[in-house]
């Protein structure tokens, strides 16, 4: 497994690999990797001759500079983690300097209002850091796919609208979400989170399940107030928002319609940390 970590020496590496015509997946990460993020890896294993994995905690996309501070950071165990896939991979962990060399700032982007829902309402500027690192890094590497999480529902979407507007190459592969045991779903977060909240926050997923369940026979009114019930019994969890979207424009809908597709998004605090999740209606 190669390991690189100037952006300079993985792009003459990757050149020659190109003009052999070889397949390159690419997998960004923000490190502190678990089943979730592997299982990217093995989508691109499977697809690609050569996955490039990226670690590099963006601090332009952290509205919140203590959530920065006290993102999990543990580059050992993510690369022992990512040992087993062997000659398959590459890893590429640059430093701020290397990839922001103009200093730390990110472009501003519009996405037809994608940026503006969510999680772009509630974090300022999110969108804005996530889209500047993701295009410095398809530059970089210039894969013929990228993959990202459905766990990201929003940022996923936003990514395939950049590709789009760009009219980049790269296809953009979407993977399902991957859960705890206990229907948590796997975050880097989560390690922040005692024992007793980990098991507490179970209740996100299965408030979830229930609006799915719930969603052909009731009307969004009354699936808006049963998620606000479910956790009021929680003091120390904060639900921040629930909202039914239109898959799409990730608009909130009030009201369904026929042949839209619609998802129910939702983040919650629990003690300083926070967790996002999202659920198909469909
Ligand atoms: P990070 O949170 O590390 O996530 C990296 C990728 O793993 C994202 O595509 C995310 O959706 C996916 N992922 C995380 N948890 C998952 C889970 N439980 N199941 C399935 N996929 C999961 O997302 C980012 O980093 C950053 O914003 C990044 C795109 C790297 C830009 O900095």
């Amino acid at each position: 497994m190669l390991t690189f970590t100037e952006k300079e020496s993985l792009m003459r590496h990757l050149k020659n690999l190109k003009n052999q015509q070889v397949s390159i997946g690419f997998v960004p990460t923000m490190g502190a990797l678990h089943n979730g993020h592997l299982s990217l890896v093995q989508k691109s294993v499977a697809d690609n001759d050569i996955t490039v994995v990226s670690i590099f905690v963006n601090p332009t996309q952290f509205d919140n500079p203590s959530d920065l501070e006290k993102y999990p950071r543990d580059l050992e165990k993510d690369i022992s983690l990512l040992e087993p896939f062997n000659s398959k991979l590459i890893v590429f962990t640059p430093s701020i300097s290397n990839m922001y060399e103009n200093g730390l700032t990110s472009d501003t982007y519009f996405f037809d209002n994608l940026e503006n829902e969510m999680e772009g309402k509630h974090r300022k500027g999110h969108f804005d850091g996530v889209a500047t690192v993701v295009s410095k890094l398809f530059e970089i590497i210039n894969p013929n796919k990228a993959y990202f999480g459905e766990k990201d529902f929003q940022q996923l979407q936003i990514i395939r609208k950049m590709v789009a507007q760009n009219g980049q190459k790269v296809s953009i592969v979407n993977c399902p979400i991957v859960r705890e045991d206990n229907g948590l779903a796997m975050s880097s977060r989560n390690e922040r989170l005692s024992t007793k909240e980990r098991e507490e926050a179970a209740i996100i997923y299965q408030t979830l399940k229930e609006v799915k369940e719930k969603f052909h026979s009731e009307n969004i009114e009354t699936l808006n107030k049963l998620v606000t019930e479910r956790f009021l019994p929680y003091a120390n969890m904060q639900l921040e928002y629930f909202e039914i979207a239109d898959e799409e424009t990730l608009k909130s809908a009030n009201s369904k319609e026929a042949n839209k597709k619609y998802r129910a998004f939702i983040a919650v605090f629990i003690g300083g940390v926070r967790l996002i999740d999202n659920i198909a209606l469909y």
